[in-house]
């Protein structure tokens, strides 16, 4: 069996230990350390932990009140969370198409989409392929806000632009399967101080004081309720296993790019698959490996590897093609999204993957299509 992914959590260095042996469980000194090194890594002057992407991007959206005729633009190519962050906050969704190269948000279909009820657009770094904020910043409008989607992309590095310098914020997914993982998980990193402090405190039941900044010195500092919020801070306990991933992620970054180009390399003699076509950069999370078939082909496929034991899935089916939103939506014109939708296969990918399961995958690809 060859499975999809294999997390190297076994490796890390006994901090859920001393986190079990401390009195703090809930958001703590751990938290603190883990949002110290993400504003380092991404050169923000604020990190706020969350439970999930998903629950840190409703509290980003929470803090920007937004209306109920206010729009988010999303790619319709992504996962479905983009769009039910903004159904959940009661705004509208937009869809853009993407790319039929790169996959990425198409920016001319984004900018046509823009209309004075635009407050955010929400652009995703699928698979670890770099959109290119700053050519998103130069055509829009000042006041509104981009959310760099980086559920993807634990880093990523493009004419010396490091991802997040053009946009408001920048948020990571540590779902289980992502290149860093604390099983769930989510963090914000924003150089916004106003807002930083409000999505902190939203995230805290939308109280001014966590429960860690209650009692400082044997002293009760008092809090309040400014606003309402819900919870969605992150545990001691799960920031313990990020500490350690947080502090070699260069190293499992250099593991799966080798991984990744070996792969391809593999793959790419097999007439009748393609590869979204990558953005030039200096660095970049190789988080995912998808390929393309003919639509014809892929549930086939699919279920062919199933038979031979390779465990693949697909990121993603075009959002405006799931049931809820087709019947809310209706008429959404993202032609390509659509097709990549139904192409899209995501082979095993991660950095235990071997030479031998490399070839395996690709020999059981060339036969399906030999057939
Ligand atoms: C592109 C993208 N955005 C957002 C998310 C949501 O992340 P989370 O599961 O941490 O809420 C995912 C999750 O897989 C994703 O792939």
């Amino acid at each position: 069996m060859i499975p999809f992914f294999k997390h190297s959590l076994i490796k890390n260095k006994n901090y859920i230990k001393k986190t079990l042996a401390s009195s703090y469980l809930t958001s703590g000194p751990v938290c603190e350390k883990a949002e110290k090194l993400l504003k380092i890594k991404f050169k923000k002057k604020y990190a706020i932990l969350t439970n999930s992407w998903t629950n840190g991007l409703i509290t980003i959206l929470l803090s920007l009140n937004l209306k109920p005729d206010d729009e988010v633009i999303v790619p319709a190519c992504t996962f479905v969370a983009c769009a039910n962050v903004i159904e959940m906050v009661g705004a509208k969704v937009v869809f853009a198409d993407i790319d039929p190269s790169t996959k990425l948000m198409n920016i001319n279909d984004c900018v046509k989409k823009i209309t004075k009820k635009t407050k955010v657009i929400m652009p995703v770094h699928l698979y670890g392929n770099l959109f290119q904020t700053k050519n998103l910043k130069k055509k829009i409008r000042k006041n509104i806000i981009i959310i760099e989607d980086s559920a993807h992309a634990f880093c990523g590095e493009y004419h010396n632009n490091i991802i997040g310098k053009y946009s408001d914020f920048l948020v990571f997914s540590f779902y289980a399967t992502k290149s860093i993982t604390c099983g769930e998980g989510g963090a914000i990193v924003t150089n916004n101080k106003f807002l930083s402090e409000k999505i902190r405190s939203i995230a805290n039941n939308g109280m001014s004081k966590p429960a860690f900044k209650r009692f400082v010195n044997n002293k009760y500092i008092p809090w309040d309720v400014n606003q309402y919020g819900f919870k969605s801070n992150l545990s001691d306990i799960n920031a313990s296993v990020l500490i350690d991933q947080i502090k070699n992620y260069d190293k499992i970054a250099r593991i799966k790019k080798k991984i990744f180009l070996k792969y391809k390399k593999s793959l790419s003699v097999i007439k009748g698959i393609s590869f979204p076509k990558e953005i030039p950069n200096k660095n970049r999370d190789y988080y995912l490996f998808p390929i393309g078939v003919q639509s014809k082909h892929r549930n086939k496929l699919i279920e062919y590897l199933l038979e031979k034991k390779i465990f693949v899935t697909v990121n993603f089916k075009s959002i405006t093609e799931l049931k809820y939103y087709k019947k809310k939506y209706k008429n959404v014109d993202c032609i390509n999204s659509k097709e990549w939708g139904n192409q899209q296969i995501s082979l095993p990918f991660h950095v235990k993957l071997r030479d031998r399961e490399i070839l395996k995958i690709t020999n059981v690809i060339k036969n399906y299509f030999k057939n």
